[in-house]
């Protein structure tokens, strides 16, 4: 698989979720010149879990540049303001402050902070709504992991069917609820693209995805010597 493939050779995660927005891009660029269905004067972009950049500043000059690209020979004035989402806690600071002094300014810019499984936008506001490698990230711990042995770990990689089962069921949740906020938010003609790993059914049991069993040890080995701590705290209060 080639997603899977890619988080196995490098861990760098960043490379990896660059290279596939480079190789999406072509992709990206062609369902904008042929899909987008809008006339209007100023366009408004969002990217939905863009972290701190910089692959969202390639990603959002890419759909400015296809939008112009479609447009530019029956309207010349086009104005773009580009929302950049992601959850409260993400360190917008860093995103702004790099954001036009690497790039040229080609887009009013803004940051909405929050979740995207939710309404972020008012309705019929937005044109394209982007994201790329965000929507794996469930809104919570699957449910029906509580009463499943999983313990200790934090994916699906060589557990059970339930197991499996369970995140299944909480990812068609989310994408429920995603796909009904932005059903509100997008106006009539617009465009989602939407970026994501992605694995066939059959090979749910071992896929592979080394970076997370790397993660996962190091939470767990992060817990441990917390407790350990907490003990020798307790230990030495008495
Ligand atoms: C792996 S990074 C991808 C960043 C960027 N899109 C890229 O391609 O390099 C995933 C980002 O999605 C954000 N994210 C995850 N769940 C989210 C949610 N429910 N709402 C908004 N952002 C979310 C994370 O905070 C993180 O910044």
């Amino acid at each position: 698989m080639f997603t899977s493939e890619l988080l196995s050779e490098n861990p760098d995660s960043a490379t990896v979720e660059r290279n596939v927005a480079d190789n999406a891009k072509l992709m990206v660029r062609e369902a904008i010149i042929e899909n987008l269905d809008i006339q209007t004067k100023t366009f408004v972009i969002v990217d939905m879990g863009c972290s701190v950049g910089p692959n969202t500043f390639f990603a959002m000059q890419n759909v400015v540049q296809a939008i112009k690209h479609k447009y530019h020979s029956t309207c010349s004035q086009i104005e773009f303001h580009v929302f950049f989402n992601d959850h409260v806690t993400n360190d917008f600071n860093v995103l702004f402050e790099s954001l036009f002094s690497d790039h040229q300014k080609t887009y009013f810019a803004a940051a909405i902070p929050g979740s995207f499984y939710g309404r972020l936008f008012p309705s019929r506001s937005i044109h394209v709504a982007y994201s790329c490698y965000a929507l794996q990230w469930l809104s919570r711990v699957p449910k029906g992991l509580i009463d499943k042995t999983n313990k200790g770990r934090i994916h699906y990689d060589g557990a059970s069917i339930d197991v499996w089962n369970a995140y299944v069921d909480q990812f068609e949740k989310d994408m429920e609820v995603f796909l009904s906020a932005r059903a509100n938010e997008m106006v009539h003609g617009g465009l989602i693209v939407l970026v994501l790993p992605s694995i066939p059914s059959e090979q749910h049991s071992k896929i592979g995805y080394r970076i997370l069993t790397f993660v996962e040890s190091s939470l767990i080995d992060m817990v441990n010597e917390v407790s350990q701590l907490i003990t020798l705290i307790i230990l030495s209060l008495f």
